[in-house]
């Protein structure tokens, strides 16, 4: 089974640093925005590859994951063997790239990757947000499997005021997971999708739960995108196409907490996150907090 992540934005919220830099190649502490997705990526089991959608205007997306024997052997000889098998370890992971030449949109860029998932179920994630745990795709295989393979999406509560930013489901909450007591908006719920619907006013949003931007999907999916119309904002929607397959087969969705995972969409975000994998990791906690110094934190409250 393989793992799809688009990849081919332009980046513009970054700019001026996305003008040479592609912005899934900024960092997190140490580690490159999209290495922290694919390695969540890779995490169910049954995943053994990680197919990115790349435009051709990012070439230090594929350079990054493809191994350098001569610079690894480099920092060999200068006695950083650590920081060799770090680099090794980045461009030994089972990456493969296609190309979206147009940016249609999020179901034009999943649907490049057609050829890439042998006809079988697949991932989709987001590369602007990563889950350090890595297990909320886990949790969605786990649901899928409790229903006969079917396709899976994590959805969370949003208020109302904000669904127009996001896709939206109709449905019923239909249990929950394995060993988790959770109804209706709570984490751990299961839903039965019975509709979606990309960026609806709120006076049209058929319920508060929002895609998160992971997705397990059925195949299927492929066929529909292949000739699905634009849709909100004039893009070509994964969202619609996932509609349409609702005629032909079940799809379930399971509530999670977003805030498992880093946001890192925004400057803003992306230094929010910074701050907390730093504190959350206990090499860096207390050179953090002492770059920061006492003003900074004492602005933080
Ligand atoms: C995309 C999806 C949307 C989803 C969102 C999550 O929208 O189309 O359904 O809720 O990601 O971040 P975008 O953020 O690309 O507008």
């Amino acid at each position: 089974m393989k793992a799809i992540i688009p990849a081919a934005g332009l980046g513009t919220r970054f700019l001026p640093a996305t003008k040479s830099t592609p912005k899934e190649l900024l960092p997190v502490l140490n580690k490159p925005v999209i290495q922290y997705v694919v390695e969540e990526a890779l995490e169910p089991s049954g995943v053994d590859g990680v197919v990115i959608v790349n435009s051709r205007e990012k070439p230090q997306i594929e350079s990054y994951f493809k191994v350098d024997g001569g610079y690894e052997d480099m920092l060999r000889s200068r006695g950083k063997d650590k920081e060799a098998e770090l680099v090794h370890a980045a461009s030994s992971m089972p990456v493969s790239f296609v190309y979206q030449d147009d940016p249609k949109g999020l179901g034009h860029a999943v649907h490049c990757a057609a050829d890439a998932i042998d006809g079988e179920p697949f991932f989709v994630l987001l590369g602007d947000y990563f889950v350090p745990d890595r297990q909320m795709c886990v949790k969605m295989a786990e649901v899928s499997r409790a229903h006969g393979n079917a396709s899976v999406i994590a959805v969370a509560p949003v208020p109302a005021d904000q669904v127009s930013r996001y896709g939206i489901i109709a449905g019923e909450c239909v249990g929950s997971l394995d060993g988790v007591d959770a109804e209706g908006e709570q984490e751990g719920a299961v839903w039965k999708v019975t509709g979606l619907v990309e960026k609806p006013a709120p006076e049209d949003a058929p319920s508060h739960l929002f895609i998160v931007g992971r997705y397990l999907l059925s195949p299927r999916i492929m066929d529909l995108l292949a000739d699905q119309g634009a849709g909100a904002g004039g893009e070509i929607q994964l969202t619609d196409a996932m509609e349409r397959l609702l005629a032909e087969e079940e799809m379930y969705a399971v509530v999670v907490d977003p805030d498992e995972g880093c946001d890192t969409g925004t400057p803003a975000a992306w230094a929010a996150t910074n701050a907390r994998l730093a504190l959350a990791d206990d090499a860096q906690h207390a050179g953090f907090l002492e770059a920061l110094g006492d003003k900074a934190l004492g602005q933080l409250g």
